[in-house]
C-alpha cells in the first residue's frame, strides 16, 4: 500500500448535518426557557403585602402634606427615623401613621386602600404584618447609623428607587435558603448592575473595600 492510497483522515470527517443542529438547539431551548424562566419561578415563594403603601403619594408634597425634611433623605427618615440611642426604627409602626390617620371613619383620600388600610388596622389599632424586603438573618450585624450619617451613603445605594415606588411588588423568598430576593439577587447567573441588585455577603465586602473600609471585613464586625 502506497501513500497515496491512504484516505486524508480531514476529507473523510463528515460535515455536520443540519439535524444534528437541530436537535442541539430542540434540547437547548427547553433548558434555557427551564433554567431562566421556570427555575426562578418555582425556585421563589410569592407572598403579597397585607395592604399597598405608595411611597410617590406620601412623598409627594401637593398630596400629603407634613413629612417634614428639607432634603430628600430627611423626608425619608421622618418614617425611617432613628431613636434616641441611635438605632434604626426600621418600617415604620402604625402610632406614625396615625399621626395623620387619626380616624378610621374619615379617610384622607378616596382611594379603596386607604378605606383598607383604615377599617382592617387603625381601626382595631393592629400593626401591619409588613414583609420586609431586607432584612438579614439574625447572624449579621448591621448598623444604618454608621452607614447613612457617618458613611453618607444614600438610602438608594442599597435599597434602589423603593422610596418612590407606587405599587409594592410582591414578597419573594428563595425556598432553598430562605433569603428575599432582595439580597440573594434576581439575576441567577450572578450578575449585578447596580449597587441595590443584591446585598449577599460579597456586596457588604465590596463596598467596604471599595470605600477604603477593609478593616469591617474580619468576620467579627459583621457577625457579633
Ligand atoms: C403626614 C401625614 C401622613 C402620614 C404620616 C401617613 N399618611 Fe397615609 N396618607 C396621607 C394622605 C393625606 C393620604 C391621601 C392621599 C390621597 O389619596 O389623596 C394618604 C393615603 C394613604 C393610603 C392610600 C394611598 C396608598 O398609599 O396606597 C394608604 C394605604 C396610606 N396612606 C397608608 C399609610 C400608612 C400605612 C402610614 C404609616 C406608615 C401612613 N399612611 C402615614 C397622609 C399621611
Ligand atoms: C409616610 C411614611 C414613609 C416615608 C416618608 C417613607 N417610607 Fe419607606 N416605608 C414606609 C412603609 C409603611 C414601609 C413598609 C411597606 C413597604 O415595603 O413599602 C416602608 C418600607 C420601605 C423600605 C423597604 C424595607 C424592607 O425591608 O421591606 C425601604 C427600602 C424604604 N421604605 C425606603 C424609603 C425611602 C428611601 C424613603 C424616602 C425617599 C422612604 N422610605 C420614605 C413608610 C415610609
Ligand atoms: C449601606 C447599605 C444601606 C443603606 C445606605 C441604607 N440601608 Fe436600609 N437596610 C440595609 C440592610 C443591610 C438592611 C437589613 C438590616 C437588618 O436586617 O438588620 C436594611 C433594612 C432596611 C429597612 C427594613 C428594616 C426592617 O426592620 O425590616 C428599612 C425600612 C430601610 N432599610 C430603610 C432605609 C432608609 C430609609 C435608608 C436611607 C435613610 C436606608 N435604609 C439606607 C442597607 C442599607
Ligand atoms: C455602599 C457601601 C456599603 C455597603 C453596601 C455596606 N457597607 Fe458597611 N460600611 C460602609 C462604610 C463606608 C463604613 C464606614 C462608616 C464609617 O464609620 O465612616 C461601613 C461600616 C460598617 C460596619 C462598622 C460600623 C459599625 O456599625 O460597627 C459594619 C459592621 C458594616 N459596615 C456592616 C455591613 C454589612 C453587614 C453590610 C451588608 C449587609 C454592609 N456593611 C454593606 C459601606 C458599606
Ligand atoms: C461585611 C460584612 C460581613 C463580613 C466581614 C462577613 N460576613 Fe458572613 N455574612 C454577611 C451577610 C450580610 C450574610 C447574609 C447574606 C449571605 O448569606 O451572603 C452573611 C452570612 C454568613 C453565613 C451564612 C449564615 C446563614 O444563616 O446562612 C456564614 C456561615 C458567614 N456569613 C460566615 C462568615 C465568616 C466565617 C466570615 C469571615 C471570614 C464572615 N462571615 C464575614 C456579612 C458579612
Amino acid at each position: 500500500m502506497g501513500l497515496m492510497h491512504m484516505k486524508n483522515p480531514a476529507n473523510s470527517r463528515k460535515k455536520p448535518s443540519k439535524g444534528g443542529l437541530f436537535f442541539f438547539l430542540a434540547g437547548l431551548i427547553p433548558s434555557l426557557i427551564i433554567g431562566w424562566v421556570i427555575y426562578p419561578m418555582v425556585l421563589y415563594s410569592k407572598q403579597a403585602q397585607p395592604i399597598n403603601f405608595s411611597h410617590s403619594i406620601h412623598m409627594n408634597p401637593e398630596i400629603v402634606d407634613g413629612i417634614e425634611g428639607d432634603t430628600e433623605i430627611e423626608k425619608c427618615l421622618y418614617c425611617h427615623e432613628f431613636r434616641e440611642d441611635g438605632t434604626f426604627a426600621g418600617i415604620p409602626k402604625l402610632a406614625k401613621c396615625t399621626e395623620c390617620h387619626d380616624d378610621p371613619d374619615s379617610a384622607l383620600g378616596e382611594s379603596e386602600e386607604e378605606k383598607k388600610f383604615l377599617s382592617k388596622y387603625v381601626a382595631n389599632e393592629k400593626e401591619i404584618p409588613w414583609y420586609s424586603y431586607y432584612r438579614q438573618p439574625d447572624c449579621v450585624y448591621f448598623s444604618h447609623i454608621a452607614h447613612v450619617k457617618m458613611g453618607e451613603i444614600n438610602c438608594k445605594t442599597c435599597h434602589g428607587d423603593h422610596g418612590k415606588t407606587d405599587k409594592l411588588p410582591v414578597y419573594q423568598a428563595n425556598r432553598l435558603t430562605g433569603y428575599s430576593i432582595n439580597i440573594w439577587g434576581r439575576n441567577i447567573a450572578g450578575y449585578k448592575t447596580n449597587t441595590w441588585d443584591r446585598m449577599k455577603m460579597d456586596d457588604c465586602a465590596e463596598c467596604h473595600t471599595l470605600k477604603e473600609k477593609e478593616g469591617n471585613n474580619a468576620c467579627f464586625v459583621c457577625h457579633k
